[in-house]
């Protein structure tokens, strides 16, 4: 008989979106899931909905941009469960406005998605660390996007390469940021247990698009899950989109 504990997931930014799909593939899989996200009222109607479907998904206050929250939830996490398994950082924002040339996009709005979609990230990780390795397969999944592709960007025959997603260059360049950011951390951690890897989803429907996009969050929660669930043997330092590398 097997008494070891189901494998522990947090994935960020899950009440909605594509990282709530991703929290419910995983449990469906059988990973005990932290549904976090920065609303705690959110995420306890997003977990409690999950649970309702008999799935082990429970809530957790994280805003990605609050140090103090950060450190609360690591405190949580460690008291509760004394180990991660994995960690899928998702939570991201997209602010700028579509139509503006790339020269045009107001500092400020630079700054504040920096904050989520990298320095966010950063910090998370680095928190979560110690209590990752004490996982004997620990997984980082960050999702990035294929908007941080710089060669995709300067291809023109991307889709890529058109006046709307040229005005995305703060979310963009958070993109390519956490991508090198993912190969730096996947240096480090050569040679443990732990996986770090990044993904781009695919052009999801979801309310950062304002609900356009080529796939529903089913299909663009995929890489995410599979990159999570990686086993012992699977890559580290990739950037895939459903089994395909991306180009950096
Ligand atoms: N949809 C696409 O086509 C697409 C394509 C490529 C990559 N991606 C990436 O996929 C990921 C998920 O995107 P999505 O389309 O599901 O976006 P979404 O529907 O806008 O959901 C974003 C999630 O992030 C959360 N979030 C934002 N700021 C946060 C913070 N400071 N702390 C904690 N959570 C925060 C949001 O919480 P609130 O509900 O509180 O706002 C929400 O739960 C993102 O990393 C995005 O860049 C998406």
């Amino acid at each position: 008989m097997n008494h070891s504990p189901p494998p522990l997931a947090l994935v960020t930014g899950a009440n909605r979106g594509l990282g709530h799909e991703t929290a419910r593939r995983l449990a469906g899989a059988g990973v005990q899931v932290l549904l976090a996200g920065r609303n705690r009222e959110a995420v306890t109607q997003a977990a409690k909905h999950l649970r309702q479907d008999g799935l082990s998904v429970d809530p957790l206050a994280l805003d990605v941009t609050d140090p103090a929250g950060i450190r609360a939830a690591v405190a949580d996490v460690e008291r509760d469960h004394g180990r991660l398994d994995i960690l899928v950082n998702n939570a991201a924002i997209r602010i700028e406005e579509y139509g503006k040339q790339p020269s045009q996009q107001p500092l400020a709005q630079w700054r504040a998605t920096f904050d989520t979609n990298l320095f966010g990230v950063v910090e998370v990780t680095q928190a979560f660390l110690p209590l990752l390795r004490r996982s004997a397969a620990g997984r980082i999944v960050n999702v990035s996007s294929l908007l941080g592709s710089v060669t995709t960007h300067d291809d023109p025959d991307s889709y890529a390469y058109s006046p709307m997603f040229k005005s995305l260059p703060a979310y963009s360049a958070s993109k390519s940021a956490l991508n090198s950011w993912t190969v730096h951390l996947a240096y480090e951690l050569r040679g443990t247990p732990i996986k770090v890897n990044a993904v781009h989803p695919g052009y999801t429907r979801t309310g950062m698009n304002d609900g356009a996009g080529d796939l529903d969050v089913s299909e663009g929660a995929s890489t995410s899950v599979a990159m999570a669930l990686l086993d012992d043997d699977g890559p580290t330092g990739t950037y895939t989109h459903q089994g395909q590398t991306i180009p950096w």
